[in-house]
């Protein structure tokens, strides 16, 4: 293994009984798409249908789902405190409604029982962005139903495995989704939708509410949400890129974590926009959560979009009218557009690295909530970068954990940090072609090599520990 350029032990002491820990979601690893009962989601749909950019076979992820032990000694080799996976839908209710597959229940209480024996705290996520693909046929989280249903689901997991499991995340990333799967068509289900969009956002907080309950009921404890959230910066001086970033602010940062947090939507006329009882269903999605997971990987510069043809290039600098960031093209007809930020430094997904943006969110956060905001986790931070001598992304991490700490110091309450990711994965559409892990995966034989990262977060775990 490639010597650490960064040495280990220089990060100052985090809290006593701060978690660290490493980050991974079923679709992206799992693979034995079709065996074991399993059902399909979305997403296998999706790459059925050829969408995954490369043509990785997304149906054999990493092969976790055989080779789930290997990776945990990966991460008992880490020192790691936690493991952050997630548990896929349509394999322990592969129709999205109906019979629980005893064996898909079978597979995570081995996965668990693994992590626990070797001292590491299993961290679940109920949804990864893997929606039963007869769900998805019905409409998705277009439709009130799933969200029932996804208590159901919710239920069947916590039932077996509330009893040892410690630390529950109902949805990740449900802004991602919404944005992303439903608005502008470049994720499963791949509806273009734009502000019609809007019923998934609310259906899947109500289903974040229906699990906390449905949690709680089968006796889980420890209940969060991982939301993704960028700093956001008005791309230029002018009234219009104001405008479009105080917008995209308001959908991407405020429209999930405001009602999970106060019960309240940020903006009046986007509530009025919503499906169903909405001031019913705000007392459900409020119900009081012991945590709140952000993910954060770059800040965002948002501009007005520019007229004229999304496909000329105009706006210098970003690929059509709706401008792109890492992959993400947004299409001319919202009211906003990314553009690029500043930055010396960019991922091999072309994202800025702005290890401030990390603490400027986390004192956001903080002062926009004030007690409403119950102790935070990171529940993803990480940078796509090739190769096994990764020193660009000790860089990244090393740089991100002194932000972080900076928020603490500030009286931030964060209580633990889980890197994305264990091992190199399928990054969604963009297949196997960026790597995130600490661990290299050769798609060809599915072998686990550490990466230098690998090393160097090991020892910075261990010193941390050290410091108790
Ligand atoms: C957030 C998502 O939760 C995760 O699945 C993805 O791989 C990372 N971002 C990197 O894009």
């Amino acid at each position: 293994m490639p010597t650490p350029p960064v040495p280990p032990g220089a990060l100052p002491a985090f809290p006593p009984g701060f978690l660290w820990g490493a980050a991974a979601s079923a679709f992206q690893t799992e693979g034995a798409a079709r065996t074991g009962g399993k059902g399909p989601s979305g997403w296998d749909d999706f790459a059925d249908q050829g969408r995954i950019k490369d043509g990785a076979d997304a149906s054999r992820g990493t092969g976790f789902h055989d080779r789930y032990r290997e990776d945990v000694a990966l991460l008992a080799g880490l020192g790691a405190d936690a493991f952050r996976f997630s548990v896929s839908w349509p394999r322990v209710v592969p129709g999205g409604s109906g019979p629980v597959n005893p064996a898909g229940l079978d597979f995570y209480e081995r996965l668990v029982d693994e992590l626990l024996g070797r001292g590491i705290t299993p961290a679940p996520t109920l949804y990864h962005w893997d929606t039963p693909l007869p769900l998805d046929r019905a409409g998705g989280w277009l439709e009130r139903d799933t969200a029932a249903r996804f208590a159901e689901y919710a239920s069947a997991v916590a039932e077996r495995l509330a009893d040892r499991v410690p630390m529950w995340i109902t949805i990740n990333e449900p802004a991602e989704v919404t944005l992303l799967g439903y608005a502008i068509g470049e994720h499963a289900p791949g509806h273009r939708l734009l502000f019609g969009a809007l019923p998934a956002a609310h259906h899947q907080l109500l289903a974040h509410g229906l699990a906390v309950q449905a949690l709680r009921a089968a006796g889980a404890r420890n209940i969060g949400i991982a939301c993704s959230h960028s700093p956001v910066r008005p791309a230029g001086d002018s009234e219009a890129d104001r405008t479009a970033a105080a917008v995209y602010d308001t959908l991407v940062n405020w429209t999930f974590a405001d009602p999970v947090l106060t019960g309240r939507y940020p903006d009046e006329e986007l509530a009025a926009l919503l499906p169903g009882p909405v001031a019913e269903d705000l007392s459900v999605i409020a119900a009081p959560l012991d945590w709140y997971g952000v993910n954060y990987y770059a800040p965002m510069a948002v501009g007005a979009p520019e007229p004229g043809p999304a496909a000329d290039g105009a706006g210098g600098g970003t690929e059509g009218a709706g401008g792109a960031f890492g992959g993400i093209t947004l299409p001319p007809d919202l009211p906003f557009a990314l553009r690029e930020t500043e930055s010396e430094e960019r991922t091999d997904f072309g994202w800025p690295v702005v290890p401030e943006g990390l603490y400027d969110l986390l004192t956001g956060l903080r002062d926009r909530y004030g007690r409403a905001l119950p102790p935070l986790y990171i529940t993803e931070n990480g940078c796509s970068y090739g190769g096994l001598d990764d020193g660009r992304r000790i860089a990244y991490l090393d740089s991100h954990l002194r932000a972080l700490h900076r928020a603490v110091t500030d009286g931030v309450d964060v209580r633990g940090y889980f890197t994305w990711s264990l091992t190199d994965n399928i990054e969604w559409v963009e297949g196997a072609s960026q790597r995130f892990g600490l661990v290299h995966v050769d798609y060809a034989t599915l072998e686990r090599t550490p990466k230098a990262s690998y090393a160097w977060y090991r020892d910075t775990i261990a010193a941390q520990h050290a410091t108790r």
